[in-house]
């Protein structure tokens, strides 16, 4: 007999003989036997050796073999022992009574050798194969679950790579565009403004000499005077300072957009650089001054900056001017959607407010962008920052903005990003930045 098909063989008889017989018959081919003389004995036998496999009698006295069998079925260390019943030769009723209780199979007396030990070696043999297949079952679960969680984790690098990989597409595609404009409208401008003032001082030598000249000549003659109605020279005298001031307003405000563009973009993505918030958030109002606009829909947004005494700090400009420009205009949304949901009185006007401000113990700056627009259920403010969460229409919103956002706050600057709302009556986000070395505080 091979070693896996060894086991330890329990016998529970009444019979001396039949006990006797059983033994010298199974250890003569290697089994190991334990003998029993009732069904109690057996029991507590199985219950505290590795049993592999159990010849049960049926007739016995107190404990029967059905008994015996139910109490081994129903007892947690020894239900899955096989169990064969032995039963005389013509007792139908008993075997199937036995096979229906849960025995795996029965020998009958007189005993016939051969039958009784291939039956003993099939079973023990199939025992040992359930046994194999439920471990390999178990550890086939363990491996799937492992797998699974393999997945997973895999599955969230990847977003969160993927974040990355849309911010610093995001920003260098916009820094790259910005930077080409903002270079593009320099030189033009440059020269526009520059003329703008000389035009202004030769048009002012213009109208001196010409009203010295009238002063001098006031009759010009027929001709002259026909021209000067009909080119309306009194008003062409007045409306030209005026036009060119208002020219030199405008050269100054693209002069001023194209440095917050600049500001705004200055894409410092490797290195962080010692910078000023509060630049960072008004070159961002600045880009976002068309929306703030009034619509046919609402009044003009307010704006109000409460800005404090706060250190310059070593951080990524470029990327932080991104943060305060998807919450500012997540703000502009909250404010263009909502304002018929909100619960504040009609006169109070959409407004953002900006606070920024130096936490007690001087280690964070912290910035608020508030708005009193629609605000969020605890539902939907509870995964905000969840990646492609949006609660607007398709086009309107890819959900990536909080996100991405978190990640620029939270692992490029070792921050935090936390959200207060109320429903209807609008909503905070706070951005808290370490301070960081103390040289930053120096500056
Ligand atoms: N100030 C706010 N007031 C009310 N709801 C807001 C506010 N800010 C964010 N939310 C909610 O959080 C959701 C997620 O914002 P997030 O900026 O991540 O994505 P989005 O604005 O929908 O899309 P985008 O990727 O274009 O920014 C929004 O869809 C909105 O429901
Ligand atoms: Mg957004």
């Amino acid at each position: 007999m091979t070693t896996e098909e060894i086991g330890l063989v329990l016998v529970i008889d009444d019979s001396f003989t039949n006990l006797e017989l059983l033994y010298s018959l199974l250890t003569e081919v290697g089994y190991d036997v334990l003998l029993a003389k009732q069904g109690r004995k057996g029991i507590d036998l199985a219950k505290t050796h590795p049993v592999d496999l159990i010849l049960l009698d049926i007739i016995m006295p107190e404990l029967d073999g059905f008994q015996t069998c139910n109490l081994l079925q129903t007892a947690p260390e020894t239900h899955d022992i096989p169990i064969i019943f032995m039963t005389g030769i013509s007792d139908n009723l008993e075997k199937a009574k036995g096979l229906g209780l849960g025995a795996v199979d029965y020998i009958t007396k007189p005993f016939y050798k051969d039958e009784i030990l291939a039956r003993i070696k099939i079973h023990i043999k199939l025992r040992r194969l359930t046994r194999e297949l439920i471990h390999e079952k178990q550890s086939l679960e363990q491996r799937v679950e492992e797998r699974t969680a393999e997945l997973s984790q895999i599955l969230a690098e990847l977003q969160k790579t993927q974040l990355q990989l849309v911010r610093g597409e995001k920003l260098s595609s916009i820094g790259q565009l910005v930077a080409g404009v903002a270079h593009e409208i320099k030189n033009p401008l440059g020269f526009i403004a520059g003329n703008i003032d000389i035009a202004t001082e030769a048009v002012y030598h213009l109208i001196e000499y010409l009203e010295l000249y009238r002063a001098k000549f006031p009759n010009s003659g027929e001709e002259i005077q026909r021209k000067g109605v009909e080119i309306d020279i009194e008003y062409l005298l007045q409306d030209l300072p005026k036009m060119l001031a208002s020219m030199k307003v405008g050269t100054d405000r693209i002069s001023n957009l194209s440095t917050s563009l600049g500001t705004f973009c200055r894409s410092d993505t490797s290195v962080k650089v010692l910078a000023d918030i509060h630049e960072g958030l008004d070159s961002t109002l600045m880009i976002l001054q068309h929306r703030l606009k009034a619509t046919p829909n609402r009044r003009e947004i307010k704006v109000v900056k409460n800005y404090g005494k706060i250190p310059r700090i070593r951080c990524y400009l470029g990327q932080l001017n991104q943060v305060f420009m998807n919450i500012i205009a997540n703000a502009i949304d909250a404010l263009e959607e909502g304002r018929e949901n909100s619960i504040l009185p009609p006169d109070v006007g959409p407004q953002i407010t900006i606070y920024t401000k130096l936490s007690a113990d001087g280690q964070q700056i912290r910035v608020q962008i508030a708005d009193n627009g629609q605000g969020m259920t605890p539902e939907v403010q509870s995964q905000i920052f969840d990646y492609l969460f949006t609660t607007k229409a398709v086009g309107k919103g890819t959900g990536l903005g909080l996100s991405i956002s978190l990640q620029i706050v939270k692992e490029a600057h070792n921050g935090n990003l936390i959200c207060y709302s109320e429903l209807g009556e609008g909503t905070v986000f706070e951005i808290q930045i370490p301070v960081g070395d103390p040289e930053a505080i120096a500056g």
